[in-house]
């Protein structure tokens, strides 16, 4: 595995790759690797040549108060997983280096960030979009992956890609979880033995939500409150549990279609987010 610091380092080499007609995966991360961003790996170096992994904690994608300082970073133990994974690069660059000096231009989210982590996380989502712009215009993918456990990012990227007519296909990856159903995430490490207890519940409310909705109701108000019945025994606070049209994330009145039930749920010293997709029409047909 190659490991490069330097964006330029970074052209050539994709000039090489693209001179030799190489396919690219790319797999864009904030690091302290786990499973989820592994199992990405993973599957990129199944559908493609070369794949690129990032590592780069975004500072434009954090709020004031955020835990930009605080985000666990361990280089080391993610180089090696991430060979092992199947990594052919390791792009490990530099916030000056990534955003050299004052900056000409930034991407700005209009739509799908309204709601879910966009309502609270004022213009998180025009960083991720704002990186990711500059990425991909470096890395030049084929194929870009993301995992649905963020799946209002993912929306965002679509968004994104369509928009400024990116030749990139996304690929969104289904969320890795523990055995006991909690989504894997680097900021899990947060959670107190108690917390880490709880957790579950998320996933477990989730699922009784998604349940009800295979049993034929249809109504999202019914739907959400015996997902924050389940929640509110937590010691968890419930940030939002909400249920949208997906990939849109516009609210619907009756539930139809593809849809998506999400929430986000503080811990003292944690956020976690999980979501369930549902597609309705293909439950009904079959
Ligand atoms: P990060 O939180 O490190 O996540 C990197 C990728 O891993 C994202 O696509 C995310 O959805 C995926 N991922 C995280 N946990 C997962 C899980 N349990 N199962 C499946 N996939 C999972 O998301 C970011 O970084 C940043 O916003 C980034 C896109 C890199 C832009 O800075």
């Amino acid at each position: 595995m190659k490991q490069l610091t330097e964006t330029q380092q970074l052209k050539e080499l994709i000039a090489q790759y693209r001179s030799e007609g190489r396919t690219i995966g790319f797999v864009p991360t904030m690091g302290f690797l786990h499973e989820g961003h592994l199992t990405l790996v993973e599957k990129a170096s199944k559908e493609n040549d070369i794949v690129v992994m990032s590592i780069f904690v975004n500072p434009t994608q954090f709020g004031p108060g955020e835990d930009y300082e605080a985000y666990p970073r361990d280089l080391k133990r993610d180089a090696r997983l991430a060979e092992q994974a199947g990594a052919d690069v390791l792009f490990t660059p530099s916030p000056s280096d990534m955003y050299k000096g004052e900056q000409n231009v930034a991407v700005q989210v209009k739509r799908r960030t309204d709601v879910l982590c966009g309502a609270s996380r004022v213009g998180h989502f025009d960083g991720v979009a704002t990186v990711l712009t500059k990425f991909f215009n470096l890395v030049k993918p084929t194929r870009a992956y993301f995992g649905l456990k963020d799946a209002q990012q993912a929306a965002v990227v679509d968004g994104l890609i369509e928009d400024f007519f990116m030749d990139i296909e996304l690929v969104a990856v289904d969320t890795v979880r523990e055995e006991d159903g909690l989504a894997k995430s680097s900021r899990n490490v947060y959670l107190t033995e108690q917390e880490r207890k709880e957790a579950p519940m998320i996933y477990k409310a989730l699922q009784q939500g998604a349940e009800l909705i295979k049993d034929g109701e249809r109504n999202p108000e019914t739907v959400i409150k015996t997902v924050t019945d389940i929640i509110e025994n937590t010691s968890g606070v419930i940030d939002y549990a909400e249920l949208y049209a997906y990939p849109e994330l516009t609210p619907l009145k009756t539930l139809n279609g593809k849809v998506i039930l999400a929430c986000a749920v503080q811990f003292s010293k944690a956020r976690l987010i999980d979501n369930i997709i549902i597609d309705i029409d293909e439950w009904e047909r079959s």
